[in-house]
């Protein structure tokens, strides 16, 4: 890439040139970007900034809350709450929405996040992340938000994206146009585009799911499972390599950056719970980064974006990576 391009530039052109944009979309996309700007600094400091370890509470769904969960909430929320361009937000680590206060100008914007991903990940200094997805107030409520306004399909996200805190800070981002991918460069403090129209791989050869639950599993995904580790003498006919981080945002990194397949199925460790991974937090933002590269993103037996949400904490299953590789397990789903 000749000339730098920074994140500002390709939102001012994405609003101006292609229009895909609305300036309070922009504006709401400069505050994540700023907000995970600041929470890489925190990532950063580590020990030195007091930031490691648990902070003594539990969320909504019952987990330990690691400091470093509840500042980046906050971070998040004091970026977004004053600009205009929100009604309300919702964080996997909130057990209701959060409303923008009265004293603030009412935007047309919902932001939801999942405020640091790959919690277990942060006092071992792996790769961590923020993850958000973005939908617009439903067009027939002219009062207050409510949770219901929250509950919409994947498909109908306006903007999607991460910032993965790694040995690089990468912020990822569609908005329905492909897939683009800044860098964060610490000297200017900005980011920086580094790659567009990131395309996923349809095949692979690397699977990524935590195989200590393998007995827990149902028999698709065991059967897919299974016939990868044959490896050249089994159904495949060549060998695979496994990849699991715990942290989403670094698995469908590698998965956006070379391909792959992921995979968070349900169990029978919980068997009335969907799965792990949280519908409006995880999945439906990185199911539709990886439709936007060219890959797919089901729960087994649809696509994750056309599923209708029915609570803001909803879990689900989640396969997704390499197009070929997320139809083949999906098909096994309906074999059974
Ligand atoms: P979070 O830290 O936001 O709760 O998410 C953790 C998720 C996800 O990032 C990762 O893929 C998965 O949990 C790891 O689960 P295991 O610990 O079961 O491997
Ligand atoms: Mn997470
Ligand atoms: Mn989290």
């Amino acid at each position: 890439m000749s000339q730098r391009i920074s994140l500002t530039r390709y939102l001012v052109e994405q609003q101006r040139v292609d229009g895909h944009i609305p300036s309070q979309l922009r504006l709401l996309l400069e505050v994540v970007a700023r907000a995970c700007k600041s929470i890489s600094q925190a990532v950063n400091k580590g020990a030195l900034g007091g930031v490691l370890g648990s902070a003594g509470s539990e969320n909504v769904q019952g987990e330990v809350q690691k400091k470093l969960d509840i500042i980046a909430n906050e971070v998040l929320i004091e970026a977004n709450e004053w600009g205009g361009h929100l009604a309300a937000m919702a964080s996997e680590e909130m057990d209701g929405i959060y409303l923008v206060p009265n004293r603030y100008p009412q935007g047309e914007y919902l932001l939801l996040f999942d405020p640091l991903d790959g919690s277990s990940n942060i006092d071992v200094n792996v790769s961590i992340g923020t993850i958000f997805s973005v939908l617009k107030k439903p067009e027939d409520n002219n009062g207050g938000v409510e949770e219901k306004d929250f509950l919409q399909p994947g498909s109908n996200q306006v903007a999607a994206g991460y910032c993965i805190y790694g040995p690089q800070t990468t912020l990822v981002l569609t908005v329905g146009d492909g897939v683009a991918m800044f860098t964060l460069d610490r000297e200017q403090g900005s980011f920086v585009l580094t790659q567009e129209n990131l395309r996923i791989p349809e095949d692979t050869k690397e699977f990524a799911i935590n195989m200590s639950n393998m007995r827990h599993w149902d028999a698709p995904v065991k059967r897919y499972i299974d016939e990868c580790l044959a490896g050249t003498e089994g159904p495949r006919g060549k060998d695979f390599n496994m990849r699991w981080i715990a942290s989403m945002v670094a698995d469908v990194h590698r998965i956006l950056t070379r391909g792959g397949i992921f995979m968070y199925p349900w169990d029978k460790r919980e068997p009335h719970k969907p799965g792990k991974l949280r519908l409006m937090y995880e999945a439906n933002p990185m199911g539709w980064l990886v439709e936007q590269a060219g890959g797919a993103a089901t729960n087994g037996h649809q696509r994750i974006l056309d599923i209708q949400p029915t609570q803001l904490h909803e879990r689900v299953s989640v396969i997704l990576g390499s197009k070929n590789e997320v139809e083949r397990v999906t098909g096994y789903h309906s074999k059974v």
